[in-house]
């Protein structure tokens, strides 16, 4: 994938940016990249606020054209998480993907995805990696988090930290866009399994528990219940 990557000193939100950009007409191509040095209206998932500090974390959304079926949107996100686990393994950071959008070190996040369809025909994947994020700053966003800073003892540059990331990220979805989640099932098991491991996953009021039985051809979660195998497409997984 041909990356062109532009920085923004600051933006509200590189996935809205990439978003009103599609609006106004503009020709965007695969590997788009908006990224922003600080966001003062970042979002997650179920429009909960993402907060990283200027000049702190990495914030950016990268543009995928593809014309694959909505259904395909979710395993993108996985093979940016995988993307981002091999980044961080590679620097002695103990990552692993959790589904269906972010990347944990021992219990707490350093990444969160945001992955979103828009047309014509692509998925604008936006990444919140937290860089230089201080323990002060982790503590007050009042869920388990982490950075690389605080995992490692080490600042690390944010373009630096970014170029590492496309290396893998082009690796990681050209076997998505050649397989699908198929190429992706086997490393991501290994990585955010053990298959049978107990699950609890709520969705809004709804709470299941079982065992993970695997995932689905789009990336879904399978989780066994007492009532059979269950399709899980959204949710918060403990
Ligand atoms: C989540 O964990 O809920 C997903 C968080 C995604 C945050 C990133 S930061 C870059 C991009 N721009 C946004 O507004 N959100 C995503």
């Amino acid at each position: 994938m041909d990356f062109q990557v532009e920085w923004f000193d600051k933006i509200a939100s590189t996935n809205a940016a990439m978003r009103d950009a599609f609006r106004r007409g503009e020709k965007i191509e695969s590997g788009r990249i908006i990224a922003a040095r600080e966001q003062t209206d970042g979002r997650g998932r179920q429009d909960r606020k993402w907060l990283s500090a200027p000049d702190t974390n990495l914030c950016f959304s990268l543009f995928v054209q593809t014309g694959a079926e909505l259904a395909s949107v979710p395993s993108l996100t996985l093979a940016a998480a995988l993307a981002t686990t091999e980044m961080l393994n590679a620097q002695g950071i103990a990552a692993a993907p959790k589904w269906p959008n972010d990347v944990l070190v021992d219990g707490k996040k350093i990444c969160g995805i945001l992955s979103e369809r828009v047309e014509p025909e692509g998925i604008i994947v936006g990444i919140g990696l937290n860089v230089n994020m201080s323990s002060e700053e982790a503590e007050a966003i009042g869920r388990p988090a982490t950075s690389m800073l605080i995992e490692t003892g080490t600042a690390s540059d944010l373009s630096k930290t970014l170029d590492a990331l496309l290396d893998l990220l082009d690796y990681w979805i050209g076997e998505w866009e050649q397989g699908g989640f198929a190429a992706l099932r086997e490393p991501w098991v290994l990585r955010a399994g053990p298959i049978g491991k107990p699950l609890t996953v709520r969705d809004g009021d709804i709470k299941k528990s079982g065992t993970l039985a695997g995932f689905g051809d789009h990336g879904e979660l399978l989780l066994k219940t007492k009532n059979g195998i269950e399709t899980i497409w959204s949710g918060d997984v403990s």
